[in-house]
């Protein structure tokens, strides 16, 4: 339909006939003459109208609305007011036909407004997508994924798909179910992962598998979770740990280079879950500013305090965090953070403002100077510094500092925004416990999932139902603390694997029916295997210098895990709910 598109025409177009198709930008009526600018994905170009000598152009041009599309037949000239900003800035077009392919009705945002609300934006998604950041970031979705393909299958990796309507799998959120016409009063479960078919292909000597998988979890939705969401799902047999983590930082680092332009060093460090919870209370660090977590109760040990005796009493601990020049903001900073620390369960936020000599706070007439000096050493106190604590439990009291420490540094806008290379942070998290007791639930559960592996020598206390410290063969990658994939070495033995499902007391019968098959393809020969999931979304939010994974994902879903623009999840025909033999209370006649 086009000779050009509307980002195409430059002087040595002049004097050719063509024909651009876009839409409406902007008509500037000037009374004798009338500028119409027709822009595409690609450009915009002007055009021009001379009343006097088309007359009927000129009122048919008149009438148009902004974003009706339109086809324009005319012939290029030189512009007289020429516009170096723009690539077709040297040219104008002197209409001869223009057609009016469709018009558009007054849209219900501006695209380039802000502070839209968000639903109203994705009921008309279709349209928020002409935006030309997320036309980029669509563009780069395509590009990332298509690296990924050929990287994977140049390392001799098969794709395969593995089924959307399948069973269960504990992947630690709740499953979506598709209910099935043929079998009455059964569900399909889609996908959390495709945990269990990729360590079936394994048994099926398949040796190195990948997919662009979609997973599917009915979980909170955050900024970085979606209900529908992607993932690089890779496995691999006869792996080293070395050889999982090797492969990824090549897909990494091929994706910076090529995507960003960015060449980051390998290997990226590594450090434990333990040093990861006690020094930034998350598995996910975000390193990119330095504050961080130190456990004070030594310091606290002749404490007068009393708050603080009763907690080094029951055997718990004091984590305090240096929050550098906070005491130089407004107090209503301290108010967020407090709250933050209520939210989340503690009973209050004990802190201390440095200021001078001076040690701000109810505590510190409590406090002696031995204290005062260990505190100003360990956390390297200035003037201006607020130190900040969190008492009880030691897992519990990390976590709520490490919340805080992330708030501050938002507070203090301490983590960088841009996306330069010495802006990108990447850890191996490593040694994670296999199990963790919930303490409610009464219970031990998996930090991953029961298919993850302990290390060798804890091989024996899994066994012997023994299950305190066992550390597993796991491992997340994390880049500026994102949480971007996430794997480990799998249990291939049919034992092993009873014994993990023991020690989550799944019960025999509830093992031969959820597991049955993953269960018997141990027995014929599976090999030792292992892999990763990255978290593809994430991956291009990163590489996107996106807030946010609905920004790279072209219909996501609301965080009531609702899509305004479809309407769904919707009611659904009586019809149809009677054929699927589910009955409501309106169509079973109660
Ligand atoms: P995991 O559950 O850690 O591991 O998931 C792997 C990665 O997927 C991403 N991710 C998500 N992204 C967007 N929305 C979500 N709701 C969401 N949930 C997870 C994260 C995460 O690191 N089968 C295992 C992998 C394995 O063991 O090989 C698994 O799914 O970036």
């Amino acid at each position: 339909m086009r000779t050009h598109h509307c980002g195409e025409l430059n002087h040595h177009h002049i004097g050719e006939k063509v024909i651009l198709c876009g839409w409406v930008k902007k008509i500037r009526n000037l009374g004798n003459f009338l500028f119409l600018d027709i822009y595409d994905k690609h450009g915009l170009t002007q055009a021009f109208i001379d009343k006097e000598k088309q007359d009927e152009i000129f009122e048919k041009t008149q009438k148009l609305h902004l974003e009706d599309v339109l086809s324009i037949e005319g012939i290029v000239k030189e512009r007289e007011d020429k516009n170096q900003k723009i690539s077709t800035g040297e040219i104008e077009i002197i209409i001869k036909e223009i057609t009016l392919l469709n018009s558009a009705k007054p849209f219900p945002f501006q695209l380039e407004q802000e502070g839209v609300n968000d639903d109203l934006l994705l009921k008309y998604r279709y349209l928020e997508l002409r935006k030309s950041k997320l036309q980029e970031n669509l563009k780069k979705r395509h590009q990332i994924t298509q690296i990924t393909r050929s990287f994977l299958s140049d390392e001799g990796f098969t794709e395969i798909e593995t089924p959307i309507l399948s069973k269960s799998t504990p992947e630690g959120a709740r499953d979506f179910l598709v209910p099935s016409r043929i079998s009455p009063a059964k569900f399909y479960a889609l996908p959390q992962a495709p945990q269990a078919y990729k360590q079936l292909l394994m048994t099926s000597q398949i040796e190195k598998y990948f997919q662009i998988a979609r997973c599917f979890r009915d979980e909170d939705l955050r900024a970085d979770r979606q209900p529908e969401f992607t993932q690089i799902d890779i496995e691999l047999s006869f792996p080293s740990l070395e050889e999982i983590f090797n492969l990824s930082e090549k897909l990494i680092k091929t994706l910076f280079q090529k995507v960003l332009g960015i060449k980051i060093s390998t290997p990226f460090d590594r450090i434990t879950y333990k040093e990861a919870m006690s020094k930034y209370g998350t598995d996910k660090p975000e390193r990119r500013f330095s504050s961080t977590l130190y456990d004070v109760s030594e310091i606290f040990s002749q404490t007068k305090i009393r708050l603080f005796e009763e907690t080094l009493k029951k055997g718990e601990t004091i984590q305090a965090i240096n929050a550098q020049g906070l005491g130089n903001t407004s107090n209503k900073n301290l108010k967020i953070l407090s709250e933050i620390a209520i939210n989340q369960g503690a009973g209050g936020l004990p802190f201390i403002k440095i200021q001078g000599k001076e040690w701000n706070s109810s505590l510190s007439k409590f406090l002696s100077e031995k204290e005062k000096e260990d505190l100003r050493k360990k956390l390297q106190l200035k003037d201006g510094d607020i130190i900040l604590f969190s008492l009880g439990k030691w897992e519990k009291a990390v976590r709520i500092l490490g919340k805080i420490r992330l708030r501050y540094a938002e507070i203090m806008k301490l983590i960088p925004q841009e996306a330069k290379e010495k802006t990108f942070d990447f850890i191996w998290i490593t040694e994670f416990p296999l199990l963790s007791y919930d303490e409610e639930k009464k219970k031990w559960e998996t930090l991953h999932h029961p298919f993850t592996r302990p290390r060798d020598k804890d091989i024996p206390k899994l066994m012997n139902g023994n299950l305190a410290n066992i550390q597993s063969q796991a491992y997340d990658l994390v880049i500026n603390g994102e949480e971007i994939g996430g794997g480990s070495l799998r249990i291939h033995e049919e034992k092993l694997q009873r014994a993990m499902f023991d020690a989550l007391e799944i019960n025999e019968e509830k093992q031969n029916s959820l597991f049955a098959h993953s269960l018997e393809a141990l027995g014929y020969g599976t090999p030792p295997h292992g892999g990763i999931a990255f978290g593809l979304d994430r991956l291009i939010m990163i590489l996107c210098n996106s807030s946010s994974i609905r920004e790279v994902i072209a219909f996501p879903k609301n965080l009531k895990a609702t899509d305004p623009m479809c309407s769904s999840p919707s009611k659904i025909n009586e019809e149809q709910l009677q054929e699927l033999q589910i009955f409501t209370q309106s169509n079973n006649g109660e």
